[in-house]
């Protein structure tokens, strides 16, 4: 279907974007410093950014401007050329994963129409989420989490030890882990990422059916964008820790604190979503040198066609 508000040649510039972020983090894994590797990805995302004739606007970024240098809420990208764009990003999905040279880090970004995504706050969300496939409101985050596997296996004609689901090994998910446990279903938990935790829902390899738990809201609409373009349900929740958290919300807009997001209303227009592993994942190889050159493995989904690509960059390395 054709779509007036992106020029899919835009598919292949937003993977360039988030190649440039994986592969300047790629130097920081396993070299125990979070923060400098985010900041080398958020750098070579924000130049890959402004090479573009896009009239960008960040709206899921780094942090508030007074908090963030660059890609701060709010901040303009690219030429100022093109239609305007709303931009989330996270150039670096998994910081600790990367320090500790541990599976699944990513650099990701969403782009939309202006104006049609959830500008979400850096709170947390309480999320649910499954893959296309499944009749729509089957999932329902004010149900227990083992209600909500008992409601797939029921469709699926299954046991319920036979769903599998995907959450942050966190403390803070004992009791959504109490309840998996007592219908017995399969846990798989994973120690940062639900960006692709959410993502691996949508794909059956994975084996993983319904991703539920707490992470960051930002997090939340970059996953959201990914569904939106390969199909598949999400509901959130912003959680709130004390009355900075609301003020930040407040500024962005959000009145109803209490509100209970679905899909279609964090994205609410069309999106392209991008993302390239920084080490190797279930989803994507990591960034790789061999032989003077640097090999990267993204994928890149356009919602107007429903569409995933991947897409493996070789590219030689200069002075090598
Ligand atoms: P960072 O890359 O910012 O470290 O985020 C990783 C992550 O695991 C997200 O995927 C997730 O939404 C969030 O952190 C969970 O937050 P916390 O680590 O505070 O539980």
């Amino acid at each position: 279907m054709a779509n007036a508000n992106f020029d899919r040649t835009l598919l292949l510039e937003a993977v360039r974007v988030t190649e440039a972020a994986a592969t300047a983090a790629w130097r920081l894994v396993g070299r125990g410093h979070e923060k400098n590797a985010d900041q080398v990805a958020v750098d070579a995302m924000r130049t890959a950014l402004n090479n573009l004739d896009i009239n960008g606007v960040i709206v899921i970024g780094e942090g508030e401007r007074d908090e963030a240098p660059m890609l701060y809420i709010g901040e303009k990208v690219g030429s100022g050329k093109g239609a305007k764009i709303d931009i989330a990003l996270d150039p670096l999905e998994g910081t600790t994963l990367t320090a500790k040279a541990m599976p699944n880090a990513l650099a990701v970004m969403a782009w939309a129409p202006h104006g049609t995504l959830l500008n979400a706050p850096d709170t947390y969300m309480d999320k649910i989420a499954c893959g296309p496939g499944w009749p729509e409101g089957i999932i329902d985050l004010d149900k227990s989490a083992a209600d909500n596997v008992r409601a797939l296996a029921a469709h699926r004609g299954c046991e319920t030890s036979e769903i599998t689901v995907c959450v942050l090994d966190r403390p803070r998910h004992a009791d959504i882990i109490d309840s998996l446990r007592s219908v017995d279903a399969r846990i798989y938990l994973i120690t940062d990422g639900d960006v692709a935790g959410v993502i691996h829902t949508t794909d059956p390899t994975t084996g993983i059916d319904m991703y539920i738990g707490q992470g960051g809201a930002p997090e939340g609409v970059l996953a959201c964008a990914a569904l939106k373009c390969v199909g598949g349900q999400f509901q959130g929740r912003l959680v709130f820790r004390n009355a900075d958290e609301k003020a930040r919300a407040a500024r962005l807009g959000i009145k109803d604190f209490d509100r209970k997001y679905l899909l279609h209303e964090i994205v609410r227009g069309e999106a392209i979503f991008a993302a390239t592993g920084v080490t190797k994942g279930a989803m994507l190889d990591g960034v790789r040198h061999e032989g003077g050159f640097v090999h990267t493995h993204s994928i890149v989904m356009a919602s107007w066609s429903c569409t995933l690509r991947e897409v493996r960059m070789k590219k030689k390395l200069v002075g090598c």
